[in-house]
């Protein structure tokens, strides 16, 4: 049996609805992968998954679920839709397929994937997410991949997601993305928070920091990523490491610290764009 790790707090969204801090990446797991992963997860104390449609493993999520000893209400479920979606029925309907293929009967927080400026409808895929809301069909409501400019346009209509998940870690800051965020109460999840566990976690300023503390480097990027106020979704399929990343709360990074962790930014020219890429 796993030993269980404190689980993570929670961070209250605009509607009040409580969002665990700290979950469960599940890209690019498969339904088999996905099924263990997240039953192990959730038998160690993880309380958040996110998923999408196009990981093509909401299926197996929700068997994880069901293997999982931890009841559904206890859990916060997360999933995405696809560009041909966008549409106020589109979202009812994908909502409608996701709900079918995680085996349950609500959502926590569903998200616009991705922005698709070139399709020009994610207003009105907003649209039909305040349905869903208003329905009770989902807790809570966001987007995902939104920049600036995307997310100013629903600002601007009054509308407002309770998150937005980008990619964000020590080498991508995304500053202006999170100013936003913080002006309006929008709460920033983040996805691939490990720099999704290639040179990044090598960094001697990383390195050093894991060395004072006892931690491993992913430990001190999640504790950075936590203490910034934002909520990491990291990727394990393997039961150490994800015990390691949800074990981040009992230990607190200085001043100093931090600064060296934010001083890290730099520019990716391989970063996915959202005005260019989304499916
Ligand atoms: P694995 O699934 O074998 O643990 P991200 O969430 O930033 O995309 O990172 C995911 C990648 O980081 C995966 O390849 C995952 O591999 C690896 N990873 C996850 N947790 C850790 C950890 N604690 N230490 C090192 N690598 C990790």
């Amino acid at each position: 049996m796993n030993a269980t790790v404190q689980p993570a707090p929670t961070v209250t969204l605009l509607n009040g609805v409580a969002m665990p801090q700290l979950g469960l990446g599940t890209w690019p797991m498969d339904d088999t992968q996905a099924a263990r992963a997240v039953a192990s997860a959730l038998d160690l104390g993880y309380r958040l998954i996110d998923t999408a449609e196009n990981y093509r493993n909401e299926a197996g999520v929700g068997a994880g679920i069901r293997q999982s000893g931890v009841s559904r209400d206890q859990i916060f479920v997360t999933t995405k839709f696809n560009r041909e979606w966008h549409s106020v029925d589109g979202v009812k309907q994908a909502c409608e397929a996701s709900l079918s293929r995680l085996g349950v009967d609500y959502i926590d927080l569903l998200l616009i994937h991705w922005p698709n400026p070139a399709q020009d409808r994610y207003v009105d895929a907003f649209h039909g997410l305040t349905r869903l809301l208003e329905s009770g069909v989902v807790r809570a409501i966001g987007t995902s991949n939104f920049k600036v400019t995307h997310l100013q346009r629903l600002l601007d209509q009054g509308l407002v997601p309770h998150v937005n998940q980008i990619q964000l870690d020590p080498y991508h800051l995304r500053d202006d993305v999170v100013a936003l965020h913080n002006a309006h109460g929008i709460v920033t999840e983040t996805w691939s928070p490990l720099g999704r566990g290639g040179e990044m976690l090598a960094d001697p300023a990383i390195t050093a920091v894991a060395e004072r503390h006892g931690r491993t480097p992913a430990q001190v990027v999640l504790r950075w990523q936590t203490q910034s106020g934002y909520v990491p979704a990291p990727k394990s399929s393997d039961p150490t490491r994800q015990a390691q990343n949800l074990n981040v709360f009992d230990f607190e990074l200085s001043a100093d610290e931090m600064a060296a962790l934010n001083a890290l930014n730099r520019p990716d020219p391989k970063m996915m764009d959202a005005d260019v890429f989304g499916h």
